[in-house]
């Protein structure tokens, strides 16, 4: 089972280098060595600097902000492990950038997630890791096995314990899903608590990175509200969940969102609690992040 270990050699690259040192030191492996270079031009090498002839290689990145940066960075270093002799390149993509474009909305649109995915996979990859792919769909853009990864539980696990501390009883609270993008994200962390129930926000895109909601279905009134999303970005979804259901009589609002992309950081400060995971690194000690580096480190274990 140790020789099982030492046959896999992990790399992070520019985006989640802590996140790949505490998956490392779960599985008790080395981080495996890379040198990369931007040149004059802004072409980017990567360089693989292990021994990794026969063995079964994780390459860790998000491809989060810069995207396009951090997807080369990947394809240049499956190239360069299949180079050196690798037996698998198997990809961890914490946060999958691009998949928010995943279906043809307006004619003439492409679909950015099919595009990434097909490069990824013809570059070879024999595995990919994720964490809550925005749209389950995704998974079928590749034709190599894909473990999608759920944070419901974690996020549920995380405001059990939180709404104990504060003495909040759990039948006044009431999960949140922002869009029907998320309802079941919604219903996997409702279940988390006692005899929460559940609402809905029917949120419409006026325009790219705008949004406005239509109507809140569900109860809310004086109950403590819990919205779960799979990613923040401009923080105009949650702030307008939060503005509709304070309209709507909430005693206050909790916020969990997986991907913190925060190209915009201004969440409304009236919001009473946030937490997101370590899928995107970010330095802000207003927000409380939770780690995915276990579920990570099982899933590559195939626990
Ligand atoms: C949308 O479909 C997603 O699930 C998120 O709700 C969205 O990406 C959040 O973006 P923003 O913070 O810009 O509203």
């Amino acid at each position: 089972m140790v020789n099982f270990f030492y046959e896999r050699d992990y790399y992070h690259l520019s985006s989640n280098q802590r996140l790949a040192h505490k998956i490392a030191e779960i599985l008790n492996i080395p981080v495996g060595k890379t040198e990369i270079r931007k040149f004059l031009d802004d072409e980017i090498m990567v360089r693989n600097l292990s021994d990794v002839r026969g063995k079964d290689a994780y390459i860790i990145q998000s491809t989060s902000r810069p995207a396009s940066d951090n997807i080369l960075e990947v394809l240049i270093l499956i190239n360069a492990l299949k180079n050196s002799g690798a037996k698998t390149i198997n990809l961890v993509i914490p946060y999958f950038g691009y998949s928010r474009q995943d279906r043809i909305a307006l004619s003439g649109e492409p679909v950015t997630a099919k595009v990434v995915a097909d490069m990824f996979q013809s570059a070879g990859i024999d595995k990919l890791i994720t964490v809550d792919l925005h749209t389950y769909q995704i998974q079928g853009f590749f034709s190599c096995p894909v473990i999608n990864i759920e944070t419901s539980e974690l996020f549920g696990a995380y405001y059990h314990k939180y709404f104990e501390s504060q003495g909040i009883n759990e039948h006044d609270v009431v999960v949140v899903s922002p869009d029907h993008g998320s309802v079941l994200r919604a219903r996997d962390l409702g279940s988390a608590f006692k005899n929460a129930s559940l609402a809905f926000i029917d949120k419409r895109r006026p325009a790219p990175n705008q949004s406005e909601v239509v109507s809140v279905i569900g109860d809310v009134k004086d109950k403590h509200c819990v919205i779960i999303d799979d990613i923040i970005d401009t923080c105009g979804t949650i702030n307008n969940a939060y503005d509709a259901l304070v309209s709507m009589g909430a005693k206050d609002v909790y916020v969990c969102a997986t991907h913190a992309v925060f190209s915009v950081n201004e969440l409304n400060k009236k919001i009473k609690h946030i937490v997101v995971t370590d899928t995107i690194e970010k330095d802000d000690d207003s927000i409380s992040v939770i780690t995915v580096a276990n579920l990570i480190a099982d899933a590559i274990l195939n626990k």
